[in-house]
Order: C-alpha cells, then sequence, then structure tokens
C-alpha cells in the first residue's frame, strides 16, 4: 500500500459508463466506486457488463462515455500498462499468461529485474516469483513452464502476478473459478492483508458465499445498468439476488423426482499408474452421482479415462450394458456416453467460430447424410440449446469469443447435450455461471435424470453437490475413499474425507 491513503478515501470511481460493442450495449451507464481499504464486490447475471466494466477501469477498453476518476483526477488510460503505472493491477476472468514461459518469467513479465543493458537478472527474478507464491502458500516451481501447469495453478500463479505490483487497486474478475477451497481460502486471507493496509479492492465472483465472507460493499449490475450498492453483510441474499436477476429467484437447488433404474455407468477397477488406482463406480439411470475432492485428486483423470480421452493400464467401462472399449472417445460417444470437461478455452470450445457451429459440432453426424449437412437444421439444433439454456446471445453467427464467460460454458453445454446421450459426465458443470443460471443448469439436469439419463457430476462447490446429488463419492490421490448418501452427506464430512482426515 502506498503511504499516504486514508481509509474510506476513493481510490477510483466509473461514472456513467458506456460501452458497446457491434449488436451489444455492454455497458449503458454504470458507475462503481472503490475506497482505500475496502473489498467492493461487483455482482450481476452472465452477461451483465461486470468483465467490460473493469476492462474499461484496467485500461484494456476504452469507455465510449462516462469518466474514470484515478482519486480526484478524471483518467484516460492509452493501454493496460497505463492503468498499471497508475497502480490498478487486475486479474482477468480468461488466463493471460504466456503457456511457453516460465513461472517466474510470467510474474515478472514487462519489468523484469535486470543486472545491465539487456541482461536479465534472474536469481532476482526467481526471488521476486517465490516471494509472491510464498505469500499465496502455494508450492509452485518458479522454472516450471506455465503451460504444464493444471488451471487451478495457473489461476495462482496470474495472482501472485498481480499481488507482486503491490497495487493501490487490485480488480479480481473470478478469480477462485479453477481453485479450491484451500485455495480460496489461501488468497482470502491475502485479501484481508491488503485490506488491512488500505489496498482498494474489486471483487467479481457468482459465489454469493464469497461476496459475503470478504466484502464490504457490493454493487449490482444488471444488463449493462447500475441497480445499487449494498453495505455487506447486512443486507440479505435474497435482496442482492433480485437486485442482479430482477425478480425473487425460488429455490436454489430445484426437486427432482426421477426414478432410478438399472445400471447405465458400469466402471471396474480402472486403473492408470499413480494417477487412478483400482476405481469402481456404478451410475444408474435416473440417478445423479457427485464427485468431490481436491484439486490433483484425480476427478478430471476419471472422466477422461472413462470415456477414453485417456489411456489405461487396466480397468473396463460399460455403458447401458455393453462393454466400451479403453482408449477410444468414439466408441465412448457412440455408446451414449459424454463428457463436458471443466476447461473451456482449452478443451471445448472454437472461440473464432460461431455459436451455431459450436452448438452443432458433436451431432453433425446426425444433422445430414452423406458428408452434407443440412443448414436448416443445424439452425434449428442451434436454436433450439441456445432457448433450452437462456444463452444470451445476439444471433447464433456471433463468435463465441465475444460471450460473456457464463454464456460460453452453456454453449460447451449445450453441444453435448445436443447428442443425446444417455450417460453424462460433467467435470465442474457451474464454474463461472451466475445463479440464476445456476438454477436453470440444476433444473435441466434434473430434467435429464427424471428422462432417465444417468449423470456423473464432479463439482469443488460443496453446497452444488449436496444439493444436487443422490449419492456423493470422494476421490483422493487417485483412489475413492468415500462414499455418501444424500442423508450421511455434509460439508464437514466430506471435506474430512477429502483430505484424509478420518473415515468417509
Ligand atoms: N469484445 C467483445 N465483442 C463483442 N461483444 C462483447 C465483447 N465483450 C463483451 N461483449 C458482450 O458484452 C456483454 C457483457 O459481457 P461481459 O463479459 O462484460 O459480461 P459479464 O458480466 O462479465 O458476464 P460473466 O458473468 O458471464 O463473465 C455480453 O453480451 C457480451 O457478449
Ligand atoms: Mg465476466
Amino acid at each position: 500500500m502506498k503511504a499516504g491513503h486514508k481509509p474510506g478515501q476513493v481510490l477510483l470511481r466509473a461514472v456513467d459508463l458506456h460501452k458497446s460493442f457491434p449488436g451489444v450495449r455492454a455497458l449503458q451507464g454504470v458507475s462503481l466506486e472503490v475506497r482505500s481499504g475496502e473489498i467492493h464486490g461487483l455482482l450481476g447475471e452472465n452477461g451483465a457488463g461486470k468483465s467490460t466494466l473493469i476492462k474499461c477501469l484496467s485500461g484494456l477498453y476504452r469507455p465510449d462515455s462516462g469518466t474514470i476518476w484515478l482519486g480526484d483526477r478524471p483518467v484516460s488510460w492509452s493501454g493496460p500498462r497505463d492503468a498499471l503505472r497508475a497502480g490498478i493491477a487486475t486479474i482477468h476472468q480468461e488466463l493471460s499468461l504466456a503457456p511457453d514461459l516460465t513461472v517466474m518469467e510470467n510474474i515478472a513479465l514487462g519489468r523484469e529485474p535486470v543486472r545491465g543493458p539487456g541482461l536479465i537478472a534472474w536469481r532476482e527474478m526467481e526471488a521476486l516469483a517465490r516471494e509472491a507464491l510464498g505469500r499465496l502458500g502455494v508450492a509452485i516451481d518458479p522454472r516450471a513452464r506455465v503451460g504444464d501447469l493444471g488451471v487451478g495453478a495457473q489461476q495462482m500463479v496470474e495472482i501472485a502476478r498481480a499481488l507482486s505490483v503491490d497495487a493501490r487497486v487490485l480488480i479480481l474478475d473470478e478469480p477462485t473459478a479453477a481453485l479450491t477451497q484451500a485455495e480460496a481460502e489461501r488468497l482470502f486471507a491475502v485479501l484481508d492483508g491488503l485490506r488491512a493496509r488500505g489496498v482498494g479492492i474489486v471483487y467479481i465472483s457468482h459465489r454469493l458465499e464469497e461476496l459475503y465472507r470478504l466484502c464490504d460493499r457490493v454493487t449490482v449490475i444488471r444488463d449493462g445498468t447500475y441497480v445499487g450498492t449494498y453495505p455487506m453483510p447486512e443486507t440479505p441474499e435474497a435482496t442482492l439476488v433480485q437486485a442482479m436477476v430482477g425478480r425473487p429467484l425460488q429455490d436454489r437447488f430445484p426437486r427432482r423426482q426421477a426414478a432410478i433404474g438399472e445400471e447405465a455407468l458400469t466402471v471396474r477397477d480402472l486403473s492408470r499408474g499413480q494417477v487412478l488406482q483400482g476405481i469402481s463406480l456404478t451410475v444408474r439411470r435416473g440417478e445423479v452421482v457427485g464427485v468431490a475432492g481436491l484439486m490433483g485428486a484425480g476427478r478430471t483423470e476419471l472422466a477422461r479415462a472413462i470415456l477414453g480421452l485417456d489411456p489405461v493400464d487396466r480397468g473396463s467401462v460399460t455403458g447401458l450394458g455393453r462393454p466400451v472399449p479403453p482408449g477410444n472417445p468414439r466408441a465412448a460417444l457412440a455408446a451414449g456416453l459424454v463428457y463436458v470437461p471443466e476447461d473451456r478455452k482449452r478443451q471445448g470450445l472454437f472461440l473464432n467460430r460461431s455459436v451455431r457451429e459450436n452448438l452443432s459440432l458433436a451431432s453433425l453426424g446426425r444433422l445430414g447424410r452423406l458428408g452434407w449437412i443440412s443448414p436448416r437444421a443445424e439452425r434449428e439444433l442451434a436454436g433450439r440449446w441456445v432457448r433450452e439454456l437462456g444463452v444470451r446471445t445476439p444471433s447464433l453467427e456471433i463468435q463465441v469469443a465475444t460471450l460473456s464467460g457464463g454464456n460460453q460454458q452453456k454453449v460447451l453445454f449445450g453441444r453435448w447435450l445436443a447428442t443425446d446421450p444417455q450417460v453424462l459426465i460433467l467435470d465442474e458443470p457451474t464454474r463461472g455461471v451466475d445463479v440464476g443460471a445456476k438454477a436453470e443448469i440444476y433444473r435441466l439436469i434434473n430434467r435429464l435424470a427424471e428422462a432417465g439419463k444417468a449423470i456423473l457430476m464432479i463439482s469443488s462447490e460443496l453446497p452444488e453437490l449436496l444439493g444436487m446429488c443422490d449419492r456423493i463419492l470422494v476421490m483422493r490421490a487417485g483412489r475413492l475413499v468415500g462414499e455418501f448418501s444424500r442423508s450421511e452427506a455434509s460439508q464437514e464430512a466430506i471435506m474430512r474425507c477429502a483430505v484424509g482426515a478420518g473415515a468417509g
């Protein structure tokens, strides 16, 4: 924290910002004020304009109109470096690391310590990275290549980079979406410390628990307009949700009336090195089975092995009574098994393709004959899933890259639902999705279960597993270490099991 900022002093203010893109009015008069020593939450539905607002604040976008004030001085950033130099550090929603550089190079990027002209001070750079990672309490090798790290670790590097800047204002756009609970707690402790030192923090999250845990005030925006600013923690959840979606929201976890039928997915002794060790499980028609565990427990690896995306050493997978040969994703798809991956950027969406193309991609075989695809059938299919999932997009032809984060997630979900699967493996299905859209996705999962589909759902959000699953399996270090029925399951019991502190 730079000296001389009294707590409560306004550090950064956006007044009546407007910003439009072709066909979209993303911001239509949004204001936000960040004071020294506060954590200011920013809440709004997917596509409400949160990321656009902070991109204006951090110099990535130039607003069409409106004013940004730094203290009592109006500013107009010529680019992100400008804002950074003025003490505004931002962690964007989409990771922005250079995958081919090392962790320490990424942390120091643009301000590498030097020993002379053209001579980089590597030791100093490594020390800087170690210090920044140490504050977060994460054991990541500063010399590792960023591209070799998992999403969660990459997110921690991104946070470490922002922390190493010593900013006056720190902006975080959904920083915990890829983090485990323990990592998130580390981050929260760091943010508490920065607040105590007078830093002003803007914090975007769809997880209301986090906003209650962290924030002093929360500003809600809806459809690019300012709705209000609320003191925390005294504002009730229902008030925030109503401000955000414009109407009261009923059940967070809607009820399901699915008859549980025959076994649809049977996994026996699935093993791969240390990563998966003798995993056996079943999911019946109409059943929603959760998989809990810490990052690195092997949950995504399990999903990929079931789907044949990774090779296995031994074990078998049976879908609807028929063996699914290992290492053959096409056979898995043909057997009615689909996997909706967690990392939509790297394993899923074709960002420069249209919403229509992304939605129809896995169904092309059914949309035409002899290699000819009926454009009308393709449009109908895409249109149907845009409606079913409530994807907010100005058209079917727009590039997926321009959709908000949560809407991108829905498109990926829709692609696999469009194949009419019988067994769905969902990996963090609501990551980055707003509360209203979450409830829509839960309702959709319920409809699928009621239609006799079998669902295996990997999630790091325990409330979501507890609210949605008939049974919850817990993984630790490549093994299944616990199973809880709906009535036995509790957040504490699952956590204990996941970290290995007592039996499940
Ligand atoms: N570069 C862009 N080009 C075109 N449209 C864009 C661009 N960036 C954002 N938009 C549109 O602006 C609107 C607001 O998007 P924004 O990313 O700010 O939403 P958000 O509140 O951050 O949502 P989420 O919670 O899903 O991250 C959306 O309709 C989005 O499609
Ligand atoms: Mg966003």
